[in-house]
């Protein structure tokens, strides 16, 4: 295997990334490349990028800067993702040594890209910026993950909240026919998956272009294809969430009794400002239909405190909105003032130190209420399924249908292999997993 053939991918960023690396390392592939685990080994470096707060872009820089000796031993570099198509030909500037800065709407032309690469060429562009309908879709993903299928069923975001720079860092929304879903979904299976992920910035603003099923029937569907036992959506935007997703869980078994429904603030005032599209007593409709399911569903949700002009007063609201909701997990953050987005000639008032200490309330507070609902889970037994062993603790580690880690020990001196469904009886709980012992 000549050097230059061979690549080094390191992925930044949420499950979106995650899945578009599994699809470029699968392109890649076909086009003769080899994949290495370091830089050192690698012919051609690729960063795959996120770009949603401040401190997650800086981490690519560094780390772009921690190896740029690297090129000069012939290593090329190449810069992919949400910094890629915020940045453009702008990162030609800060780190010339980069050769390739493609966003992820138009990967679809990488082998072309890698073909100029190749030959030679050292300032390959693949810049989309809003402009494309067409979706990645391709039939070589190199999987990565041992037990959880992804599927994007939508890409980009047409909703513009003032802080976000997602919507031009991904593209205008764009879904995928049913169809080629359901056959991704089939070919899942037939690999071996009983587990399927469907993403999307929005998963929810999923429109079929045949027009054949709505989200919550493609849901079911994906249920219903043989061998598959769990399927996971998000992130749902509770400006479409509807009723009839909730009554599809209800359905079906296979849909997990869990939804993550980001609500950002407990604040309408903030929401306003944040053009969520929603207010608090919306979302709360929408909390009280899943709360009313047949099955307990549990509930995750996104939090930024600190928002240009965010009062003491509306923190509260914040505080009290978990309270009510009792959510199962709480992915809190700090605001982050981003380029090209609306909120950031907002004044940006709330200092730093302030900022933090909204975020440790809000993080103590969960937690407590995190250890109350974990608590209820003694002494059930729930199924889960294997994820990985947690040789240290001489455990098992999985996850149960609500999305629940749970840590277990296992009689056997074998240790099941991931992706093998147990049923575990809870022996003790903490405020982000349980422990527990296979039955
Ligand atoms: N599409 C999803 C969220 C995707 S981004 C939704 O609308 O719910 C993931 C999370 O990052 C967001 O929910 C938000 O809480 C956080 N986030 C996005 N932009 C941010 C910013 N500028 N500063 C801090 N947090 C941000
Ligand atoms: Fe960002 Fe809002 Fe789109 Fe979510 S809905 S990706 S927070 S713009
Ligand atoms: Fe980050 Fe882009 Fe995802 S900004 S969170 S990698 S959509």
């Amino acid at each position: 295997m000549a050097p230059e053939k061979t690549f080094y991918l390191e992925t930044f960023g949420c499950q979106m990334n995650a899945h578009d690396s599994e699809k470029v390392i699968g392109t890649l592939q076909r086009a003769g490349y080899a994949q290495v685990d370091s830089e050192e080994e690698a012919g051609l470096i690729l960063y795959n990028t996120c770009s949603i707060r401040d401190k997650a872009e800086q981490k690519v820089f560094h780390r772009l800067n921690d190896y740029k000796a690297l090129h000069k031993a012939g290593k090329r570099f190449g810069v992919l993702g949400c910094v890629a198509q915020q940045e453009g030909e702008k990162i030609f500037e800060r780190a010339p040594y980069v050769s390739l800065v493609s966003g992820s709407a138009s990967y679809r032309k990488l082998p072309e890209m890698l073909s100029r690469l190749e030959a030679g060429e050292t300032r390959i562009t693949g810049l989309d910026d809003r402009q494309t309908d067409e979706t990645f879709e391709t039939e070589f993903t190199a999987r990565q993950n041992p037990y959880r299928g992804y599927i994007t069923i939508i890409e980009g975001c047409d909703k513009f909240c003032a802080y976000c720079v997602v919507p031009y860092t991904r593209g205008k929304e764009r879904s995928r026919t049913s169809a080629s879903v359901l056959e991704e979904a089939r070919r899942i299976a037939d690999l071996g998956y009983s587990e399927i992920q469907l993403l999307g910035q929005n998963v929810n603003s999923y429109r079929d272009p045949d027009g054949k099923l709505s989200f919550a029937e493609l849901l079911a569907a994906v249920g219903q294809v043989p061998g598959i036992r769990r399927v996971r959506f998000t992130t749902s935007h509770p400006r479409h969430f509807t009723k009839d997703i909730v009554e599809a869980i209800d359905a079906y078994p296979q849909l997990c009794d869990h939804v993550h429904l980001p609500v950002q603030s407990g604040s309408s005032r903030v929401l306003k400002a944040m053009n969520r599209e929603y207010t608090r007593d919306w979302y709360l409709e929408r909390i009280s239909w899943i709360k009313a399911a047949k099955r307990t569903i549990s509930l995750s949700t996104d939090i930024i405190v600190g928002f240009p002009g965010e009062t003491p007063e509306e923190f509260i609201e914040t505080m009290d909105l978990l309270a009510e909701v009792q959510y199962d997990c709480v992915f809190g953050f700090k605001y982050s003032a981003r380029p090209n987005t609306p909120a950031l000639v907002m004044i940006d008032s709330i200092p730093e130190a302030e900022k933090a200490q909204r975020l440790q309330v809000l993080l103590d507070r969960q937690r407590e209420i995190q250890r109350a609902n974990y608590a209820k889970h003694l002494g059930e037994t729930m199924e889960v399924m294997v994820e990985g062993a947690n040789p240290a603790r001489g455990q098992i580690a999985g996850r149960s249908s609500q999305n629940k880690s749970v840590n277990f020990t296992w009689p056997q001196p074998i240790a099941p292999a991931p992706g093998t469904y147990l049923n575990v009886r809870i022996t003790a709980t903490h405020p982000n997993s349980l422990v527990g012992e296979a039955v």
